[in-house]
């Protein structure tokens, strides 16, 4: 039997000590260090050297390099395709993470079944062949050519895989694999480590693209994703209320592509259904004349959203007056709540100020501040901003009202989707578009946007 010995690894970010410490000198973070048991002598495969196909042993000029298009698999699924940067890059190891029960197998299960002439070898640790069977029933597409194999064990999913020769291969988890190499429990970080390195492997050599799948917690606390960025070469992250329907696939790393991509779906009751026009979600239908309810035309990644923000504020009945937030972070919430103090004079320390952004969607683009004051402003004086109208505007601390990035395809995306008024920065430049049907209304500070929505 090996030699093993005891090594202490970063649950956060992999970093190995031989010793505990209380925090991880890595990363920063506290009490995240795990014990393990790993075999000493011989290297596992994972420090061996991968080399890419097509690599040269010796250094080159950029200019005698081949810079001709890496080839890509069309996914049969455009939000994937769009995702990936136009497609699954052949070699390539594309890890999927999300929280257990938001659609990782689903949407890697669909994938295969959406597309019969792709050969798929998809590998389960998680659920029995009859399981997967049952869910491709509700999927649909059953004359695709996918092979299932029900297996944990690296060594004989690479040597099915070495045989088989799939056109695409789908591990669903990471969390379950375990190989011979490593004397420790499936799921454990040496594991995960060494699965992504056999697989990488098995990419690069092959060129058979793969995609793996790993689970995070709610604090992302539990060994996984996390300690696989750097290996992968994709990595996809599933986001959603588990409640809600919608799923958000975010790109957090992309080494073919843009990672500031989106792709939304729907969970349905036959799969994940893809959403192409999102803002046609994130704006609910309702009626007329309610307050507190104010539309921004965000931008996440490079798409153009429409989104509702929705505001709540009341009277406090208690001496600290609250402030929540769904979707927006409570710090810049309570920043735009002293600008309207401060600068447009509303005495808003004295209210409950509740805010949500609809659909479940995490924002981070300055660009809807203008919404969230506007949402606040309507709720507290109970007046309905007409739904025709939104906004895309930064807020600064002066009260001064900034332009935010790609203002023209926030306009075209709003005048598309049938909206009469957009509120936008003075300063603003729109020379080289004219969109039709649009009125653009440019504001310079919150005094002026005031006298210009609410009359006074
Ligand atoms: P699943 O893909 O198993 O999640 P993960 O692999 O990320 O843990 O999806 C789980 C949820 O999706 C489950 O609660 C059932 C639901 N679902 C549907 O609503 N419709 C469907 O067609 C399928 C297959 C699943
Ligand atoms: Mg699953």
């Amino acid at each position: 039997m090996a030699k093993t010995k005891t090594v202490w690894f970063c649950k956060s970010c992999g970093n190995e000590s031989p010793k505990w410490m209380g925090r991880c000198p890595a990363c920063g973070e506290w009490n995240t260090m795990v014990e393990e048991t790993v075999a000493t002598g011989k290297a596992s495969p994972s420090s061996r050297l991968v080399q890419v196909p097509g690599a040269s042993r010796k250094p080159m000029h950029l200019s005698e390099i081949d810079s001709s298009q890496e080839s890509r698999i069309s996914l049969g699924n455009g939000e994937m395709d769009r995702i990936l940067g136009g497609g699954l890059v052949e070699g390539s190891l594309v890890l999927i993470g999300g929280e257990p029960g938001i659609g990782k197998s689903t949407l890697s299960l669909q994938i295969p079944l959406h597309c019969p002439h792709l050969k798929t070898l998809y590998v389960t640790g998680e659920e029995s062949a009859r399981q997967v069977k049952l869910r491709a029933a509700r999927i649909g597409g059953d004359d695709s050519d996918c092979l299932i194999y029900s297996e944990t064990l690296m060594e004989n999913i690479l040597e099915q895989a070495r045989e088989i020769m799939p056109d695409l291969m789908v591990v669903d988890s990471v969390q379950t694999m375990f190989s011979q190499n490593v004397e420790s429990s499936p799921g454990s970080i040496t594991q995960i480590k060494e699965t992504a390195a056999l697989l990488l492997r098995f990419a690069k050599e092959t060129g058979v693209p793969v995609i793996l799948i790993g689970h995070i917690t709610k604090e992302g606390s539990i060994a996984g994703p996390k300690i696989l960025e750097h290996i992968v070469d994709v990595v996809l992250q599933f986001e959603g209320e588990n409640r809600g329907t919608y799923r958000l696939l975010r790109s957090i790393k992309n080494r073919f592509g843009s990672t500031s991509e989106l792709a939304v779906f729907e969970m349905t009751g036959k799969g994940l259904r893809e959403v192409s026009n999102p803002s046609e979600m994130l704006i609910p239908m309702h009626e007329e004349g309610l307050s507190g309810v104010a539309v921004s035309a965000m931008l996440d990644g490079t798409r153009p959203f429409l989104i509702e923000v929705q505001s709540l504020v009341s009277s406090a009945a208690y001496g600290t007056p609250q402030r929540s937030a769904t979707g927006f972070d409570v710090r810049r919430l309570n920043m735009l709540l002293a600008v309207l103090e401060k600068r447009a004079g509303f005495k808003l320390s004295v209210k409950d100020v509740f805010l949500n952004m609809a659909g479940g969607l995490r924002v981070n683009d300055p660009a809807c501040d203008l919404a969230v004051i506007c949402a606040v402003l309507s709720s507290n004086f109970d007046y309905a901003i007409p739904s025709d109208t939104c906004f895309a505007g930064e807020v600064g601390l002066s009260g001064e009202i900034r332009p935010v990035a790609q203002t023209d395809r926030r306009v075209i995306e709003a005048a598309r989707l049938g909206f009469k008024k957009i509120y936008v920065s003075s300063y603003s430049s729109l020379d080289d578009v004219k969109p039709e049907g649009i009125e653009v209304v440019k504001v310079a500070d919150v005094p002026a946007l005031c006298r210009s929505l609410f009359r006074g």
